[in-house]
């Protein structure tokens, strides 16, 4: 098989999935770097015969990463974690992993590397996520000059952790809470803003970044087209579930409260530090160049967030649509 080699760490998750079928359908080999190969098997028929290898390796051992990243012309490493667990720690996945994948990029000779961080990067913040974040940003430009480094916003997309956990929560149960340092009732007590960007986007711009010139050792910020407070999206999952549960804003301080208990729940729906990450919103500087560099006009939360969010329907709405085409 011909085609230039790109390895892309982390390529099994979200934003990781639309990556490698985006690059497999532009001919490049994907090598996926995976901890556990069996759990990627489904990547496999993203591409041709041979095309999209899956190799075992964790970002953080040395030996593992310099297998994987042999003879590669690109490396990208998508590999986060949202909540830290005994040694999965942020310093440990987004700062150590992190320079373990640009050293053994810049080692191999590797002529590309792009690099997935956050917006709200910062080494300021009161969140560990966020300055670990920054951290690795710091470690990866000082191993590999030339990275490429992009800061989404919150992702949306069919398989995402945001618009989905909201869509669960209005299928279940019978209030959409947000939270809010402000009056609820107040113009300015519909909580932190976010930008929330495609996930498609996303990897247009990593692809592009991948093979247009200009691109080393930027730092892109990508975000969509619109900002919203958490009230706006607590509405829109109302409407795209036909659930018409009540949205009820409530004082940050519940969330600490409740991120107190369910921290130790085995996959948090809420933590400590992401309540700190929570409270500052998500939304773009403009300090950094984004989607319009690559001409990517941003797609909107309303067009896409619709054909997924309607899964959390209530069933009787599906049967009478059902009835209705009849
Ligand atoms: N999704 C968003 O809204 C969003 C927003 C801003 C920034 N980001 C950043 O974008 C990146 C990708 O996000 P995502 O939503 O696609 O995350 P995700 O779905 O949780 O995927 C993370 C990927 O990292 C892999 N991984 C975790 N620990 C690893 C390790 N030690 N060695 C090798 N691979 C490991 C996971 O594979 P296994 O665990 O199966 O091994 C998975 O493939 C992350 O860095 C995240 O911080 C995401």
């Amino acid at each position: 098989m011909s085609g230039k080699l790109v390895t892309i760490f982390g390529g099994s998750g979200f934003i990781g999935r639309y990556l490698v079928r985006h690059l497999a359908a532009q001919g490049w080999r994907v090598r996926v770097a995976v901890r556990d190969t069996a759990q990627a098997g489904f990547l496999k028929p993203a591409g041709n015969t041979g095309q999209i290898a899956l190799v075992p390796c964790s970002v953080t051992d040395e030996a593992a990463v310099a297998k994987a990243v042999a003879g590669a012309d690109a490396v990208i490493n998508l590999v986060g974690i949202l909540f830290e667990r005994g040694g999965r720690t942020f310093q440990r996945i987004h700062v150590d992993g992190a320079t373990i994948v640009a050293k053994a990029a810049a080692a191999a000779g590797v002529k590309r590397l792009l690099h997935l961080s956050a917006l709200g990067a910062d080494d300021q913040s009161p969140s560990s996520y966020a300055r670990s974040k920054e951290a690795g940003e710091m470690a990866v430009r000082n191993a590999f000059p030339g990275a490429t480094i992009f800061r989404p916003s919150v992702v949306f997309g069919t398989e995402d952790g945001f618009f989905n956990l909201f869509g669960a929560i209005a299928a279940w149960f019978p209030a959409l809470t947000f939270f809010t340092n402000a009056h609820p009732h107040s113009p300015t007590g519909g909580g932190p803003k976010f930008q929330p960007v495609y996930v498609g986007d996303v990897v247009e711009a990593m692809a592009q970044a991948l093979t247009g010139e200009g691109h080393a050792g930027k730092i892109y910020e990508l975000a969509g087209p619109r900002v919203y407070d958490m009230r706006e999206i607590m509405h829109i999952v109302n409407r795209e579930t036909q659930r018409k549960r009540m949205v009820w804003g409530v004082p940050f301080l519940l969330a600490e409260i409740g991120a107190m208990v369910l921290q130790f729940l085995p996959k948090p729906l809420l933590t400590p530090d992401q309540v700190k990450l929570l409270r500052l919103g998500n939304v773009a500087t403009g300090r950094r160049p984004g989607l319009a560099v690559f001409g990517i006009t941003p797609t909107t939360v309303e067009v896409v967030v619709p054909t997924y969010l309607k899964r959390f329907r209530p069933t009787q709405q599906t049967k009478k649509l059902r009835l209705q085409a009849r």
